[in-house]
């Protein structure tokens, strides 16, 4: 057992704000995260007294915990608490790689190719039983470390059991959990096997609220609930709405640094002078839809030869869980893909594809300043924060071509080419309206994006939701 105050505001995630590399000489280097939580965190200030319990992810995280006995050195974490989770290895990778992602963001993504998958056999039970040691694991945590009456934030799917399990430990705390994912729509969530849909209903359903990215998210919630569990299933549960917006200061500062510069000098060196850009940037996720992108690509490319050698689509896709088979089978197919436009299209001085895997944020800031078009596309998306960034740090204004099935469109659709993600001609289509756009529409465009896509920073969208959760009390 670990000894340390008690802390009034708790996070829980299953990744934290920073991680542990293992060097062969068996020392330790730290690497911290970002992201909307990370600096949600940092607007309650150091004078309170805030936990971030998370997990350890691999071999280096263990080893930390193993030297520390879990509370990290907040020399290494930017000064914030960390109490990080010792999970059993086998455990953990049960609960992560097989439930939470190959299970739970397929169901919530609407991934599953249903003819043959998903299967829940004998295996898939023994996976959900590790999926209930490692939620019991971060609930026990948060009770011993919480202090009466304190304000527990439990993110994501991979805790969806946590708010319930811990509200039974802990009747006095205050619980809110908040998806960062979309929620199934309840045809698809009932795939799930009833007793295990019924758990993780309930298990939000400890939480004092239950918080979504979208009213579109929320709803689909209320729906299961209602539809599995009955009427009633809401009543001692609030539900809340909080579209996390993309932090303007960091973003506009951080955009106008010289590695930046540096990049865009590269970058458009490799487009062509005169070249038009259509960019994108993610991880290379199932749900980001890369490959019917490049389609769309492709299709303009056919259909609109004045677009030849005119213009180049700069693709960013950052390896992301590729411990999952499905995911390197994916990573290889959008290879393949951005290859075949590029022989069917490409010329000794045009290369109509470029695509990078490396991840490099000052790269992807220089891309989002000089694209012309953003293709945003994803098959389904909690918010996407991309087609949020891009608007803010834009030089002269940029097309969003933009899913109405990312979680952004419901702020952003207004002023977004709006496509519906699997129709690979209709976004060929918002490629060329992009593409072909006056540039002060553009700008027009773009500032009210960039005004919308601001409305709620990250530091507001974590005080609000900690405001909720204690006034309801
Ligand atoms: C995205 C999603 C989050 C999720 C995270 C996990 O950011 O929006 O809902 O928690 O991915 O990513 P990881 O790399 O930790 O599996």
């Amino acid at each position: 057992m670990v000894s340390q105050p008690r802390a009034q505001v708790l996070v829980a995630s299953n990744r934290g704000p920073v991680s542990y590399a293992l060097g062969e000489d068996g020392s330790l280097t730290a690497s911290r995260g970002g992201g909307g939580l990370v600096s949600g965190l940092s607007a309650i200030g150091p004078d309170t007294d805030a936990l971030w319990v998370c997990a350890a992810l691999g071999d280096g995280d263990r080893e930390a915990v193993r030297r520390t006995g879990g509370l990290l050195d907040p020399a290494e974490t930017g000064g914030q608490r960390v109490r990080m989770l010792g999970i059993d290895p086998e455990v953990y990778a049960d609960a992560y790689n097989e439930i939470a992602n190959s299970t739970l963001w397929f169901v919530h993504h609407l991934l599953y190719q249903t003819p043959l998958e998903p299967v829940f056999g004998t295996e898939f039970r023994a996976q959900w039983a590790s999926y209930e040691k490692y939620n019991a694991a971060f609930a026990e945590a948060l009770a011993e470390s919480a202090a009466d009456g304190a304000a527990v934030l439990v993110q994501d799917y991979h805790l969806a059991l946590v708010p319930g399990l811990l509200r039974e430990l802990r009747p006095d705390l205050r619980i809110g959990h908040f998806s960062h994912t979309p929620w199934a729509p309840v045809d698809y969530f009932r795939m799930l096997p009833d007793d295990i849909a019924a758990q993780l209903l309930r298990g939000i359903l400890g939480a004092d609220r239950a918080a979504f990215l979208t009213r579109r998210w929320a709803d689909a919630f209320a729906a299961c609930c209602t539809e599995l569990l009955g009427a009633d299933a809401l009543a001692s549960t609030e539900l809340g709405v909080h579209g996390l917006g993309a932090d303007a200061d960091f973003l506009r500062e951080r955009s106008h640094r010289p590695d930046v510069a540096e990049r865009m000098v590269a970058l458009r060196e490799q487009i062509g002078a005169g070249r038009k850009a259509v960019v994108r940037v993610d991880r290379t996720e199932l749900s980001k839809n890369i490959v019917r992108g490049l389609l769309a690509y492709r299709q303009l490319l056919r259909d609109r030869p004045e677009w030849r050698e005119k213009v180049v689509h700069v693709a960013f896709a950052y390896p992301s869980r590729q411990d999952l088979a499905i995911y390197r089978e994916y990573t290889a197919e959008v290879q393949r893909t951005a290859d075949a436009v590029n022989s069917e299209f490409g010329t000794e001085s045009w290369t109509p594809v470029i695509l990078h895997v490396k991840d490099d944020f000052a790269r992807s800031l220089a891309a989002y300043r000089l694209a012309d078009v953003a293709l945003v596309n994803p098959i389904r998306d909690g918010m996407n924060l991309v087609a949020k960034e891009v608007p803010v740090v834009s030089d002269e204004g940029c097309a969003l071509v933009l899913s109405r099935e990312a979680g952004a469109f419901e702020e952003l659709g207004e002023d977004a080419l709006v496509v519906n993600p699997y129709d690979v001609l209709a976004t060929a289509d918002a490629l060329h309206a992009g593409l072909s756009m006056g540039a002060d529409e553009r700008a027009q465009r773009t500032k009210r994006l960039a005004a919308a896509a601001t409305a709620l920073p990250p530091q507001q969208w974590f005080l609000d939701q900690l405001e909720a959760l204690r006034g309801g009390g």
